[in-house]
């Protein structure tokens, strides 16, 4: 996934670009560019391969002024990345130039095409096919807007992108097409923006149009005009206003994003129970997802869709809803779910989690409920994404924006929005009483409190990951309702430090992965004081015996652990619904300070980018 960013106004257009491109360097890493309208009427094109810090540095040396311009940052998926393969790419008179964002799938035969009209193409990537169309309309004699759009309507797959022309030098031209993440437009006083996420232009205004697929926009200093790619039909678009304030997507006083919103988690977690919860009723109000009594009852299944860290909330939703509302949960990753042909009933809802709302993989599993007239629901972050608006009802994370690669606060958002509509759900379905509703919004309402005392804990975790860092192997090991923690752990160390770390249902351990166990291999093993305490407790005991270093998360005042374990690390006590929530934090702080003491880079960990909209 790549970042773009497009500015037309009164201002200099290059550094607004490039701290906008700041802001989405989490999308992508692999290069940078930006292409701006210098005064005399030319376009100024600058490249660099490597991190945005390198095209920083090229253009302080080498400046570029206009007012009208486009940036991208790059997650390479064709070409490697190299300069040549950085966009913007150019027309071969360098008269007109676009970035892009997804995955043009059938640009072999575009190109090919074009080459047999004598085009000559100057890099590897798929996406120069689209500069080389726009340019074959634009020499047709159609203005930039519809030779934009006639070159859109080749483009197979999921893809946005942004053109600018000599032709129009006051216009930049914009489409959305499939679910290639979103492009945002900015309403400023005699100035227009262009993101592909909210955080790149927050600072500049708060007034945002979010594209709906297969739409268009043409902007200048003045406004815009927004019509469908395919029938070039004029729309009324919807204009958002952002409640999130600039410094939310900012580090502030913290070293990186994924340490700050780990730290957040007491305050997202407020945010997120928040207005949906009468804490003396124990009623349940989540505002853009309601259903009738009878409709719940009617309900005989929840399909939960999601990838990666937040497929992992949906395993620990299974339990939680399972056990509030009577109501059984299958949970699938949208990569293969997609591809199942899946069996769906009338009876059936499907429920998507995703943070960043664009997860290809995720939205294919919402299209393929609405192709068989299923009901289908989000969980969902990011404000105005496409899982918010293509759902039939939603719960928004309300966790801010999550900039660092690893997620960490919409994971525990998310789970605690499963809790939330299992306690909905459980109560419009007739498993719930009263009483039992107050008892649960009670203990939701300490979570944040408890999540607070394990990150005062924070010097511990720091401590602990200087004895472990070196490791090259991890196991960690869960069971029964944290099984899905063990497997979250596990993902945070491995995507930020390049360790490899596996989570496994503590109970498989005897059906093979025991044979791992080693002095180099140490062992996180949650065992808390619940109803799998003691099955816990022999896996420790087992992974002690063949040498294994363990390290066990475990309640507050369990003094028999620390005699068994080789490090604690303690947690108070936790309701049992809701100990993945407070347990997973230790395993997010120490993942984070063992790759801080590899030097690993933590927010912009390689190969990975933060929403991956395409397959
Ligand atoms: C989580 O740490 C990873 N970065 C990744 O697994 C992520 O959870 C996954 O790509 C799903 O993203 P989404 O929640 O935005 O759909």
């Amino acid at each position: 996934m790549c970042g773009i960013v497009g500015y037309v106004g009164w201002r200099n257009a290059t550094p607004l670009i490039l701290t906008g491109l700041q802001h989405l360097e989490y999308r992508g890493y692999d290069s940078a560019g930006i292409a701006v309208f210098k005064q005399n009427g030319d376009i100024k094109v600058s490249r660099e391969v490597g991190k945005l810090a390198r095209l920083q540095e090229k253009i302080n040396t080498d400046p570029i002024e206009g007012t009208i311009g486009i940036g991208h940052t790059r997650w390479a998926t064709h070409g490697v990345p190299s300069e040549r393969n950085s966009h913007p790419h150019s027309s071969m008179d360098g008269s007109t130039v676009v970035v892009h964002n997804g995955i043009i799938e059938n640009f072999l035969e575009i190109r090919e095409e074009l080459q047999a009209e004598g085009i000559e193409f100057a890099s590897d990537t798929d996406t120069e096919v689209v500069v080389h169309l726009v340019e074959r309309y634009l020499a047709s004699g159609y203005n930039l807007t519809e030779a934009t759009r006639r070159a859109a309507l080749h483009l197979g797959g999921a893809n946005a992108i942004v053109v600018m022309s000599t032709h129009e030098p006051d216009t930049l031209v914009t489409a959305r097409l499939g679910n290639a993440g979103g492009v945002a437009l900015g309403l400023g006083k005699d100035e227009m923006f262009i993101a592909s996420d909210i955080p790149a232009i927050l600072s500049h205004t708060r007034d945002m149009i979010f594209l709906e697929n297969r739409q268009m926009a043409t902007i200048t200093a003045n406004g815009f005009t927004i019509q469908t790619v395919d029938d070039a039909l004029s729309v009324a678009p919807e204009i958002h206003s952002i409640p999130w304030d600039p410094v939310s997507a900012a580090k502030g006083e913290y070293r990186h994003f994924m340490q700050k919103e780990i730290f957040e988690q007491g305050r997202t977690l407020t945010d997120t129970i928040r207005g949906r919860i009468d804490f003396q009723t124990g009623e349940i109000a989540l505002q853009n997802l309601e259903i009738t009594e009878e409709e719940a009852k009617g309900l005989r299944r929840l399909v939960t869709v999601a990838c990666g860290t937040s497929y992992y909330s949906g395993l620990v939703g299974k339990f939680v809803i399972e056990k509030l509302a009577r109501l059984p949960v299958e949970v699938d990753y949208g990569s293969e779910y997609r591809y199942r042909d899946p069996i769906l009933e009338k009876s059936d809802a499907v429920l998507a989690i995703t943070q960043s709302g664009e997860t290809v993989d995720t939205l294919a599993a919402m299209e393929a409920a609405q192709e068989r007239g299923i009901r289908r629901w989000s969980i969902v972050n990011a404000i105005g994404s496409q899982a918010m608006r293509i759902a039939d009802g939603y719960i928004a994370m309300h966790a801010g924006p999550e900039i660092g690669v690893a997620s960490t606060k919409a994971y525990t958002a998310s789970i605690v929005d499963q809790t939330l509509l299992g306690l909905y759900l459980g109560k419009q379905r007739g498993q719930l009483s009263d009483a039992e509703l107050r008892r649960y919004a009670a203990d939701l309402a300490r979570l944040p409190d408890l999540v607070g005392k394990v990150l005062e804990d924070d010097h511990l975790y720091e401590e602990l990951a200087g004895k472990l860092y070196r490791y090259e192997n991890f196991l960690y090991l869960g069971r029964g309702i944290n099984y899905p923690t063990a497997l979250e752990g596990a993902l945070k160390l491995k995507e930020i430090s390049y360790i490899h770390a596996e989570g496994y249902p503590a109970g498989e351990m005897k059906h093979g992965p025991i044979a791992l166990i080693d002095e180099n291999m140490p062992v996180v093993a949650i065992t808390l004081k619940d109803y799998v305490y003691d099955k816990m407790l022999s896996q420790v005991e087992q992974a002690k015996a063949r040498g294994g270093i363990v390290i066990a998360v475990a309640t507050q005042g369990d003094t028999l652990i620390a005699e068994k374990a080789d490090h604690v690390i303690y947690i108070p006590e936790t309701p049992e619904i809701l100990s993945p929530v407070v347990t997973v934090i230790p395993l997010q702080l120490l993942a984070y300070h063992i790759a801080v003491w590899r030097g690993a880079d933590v927010d912009q960990p390689r190969n990975l980018a933060k929403s991956v909209t395409v397959e």
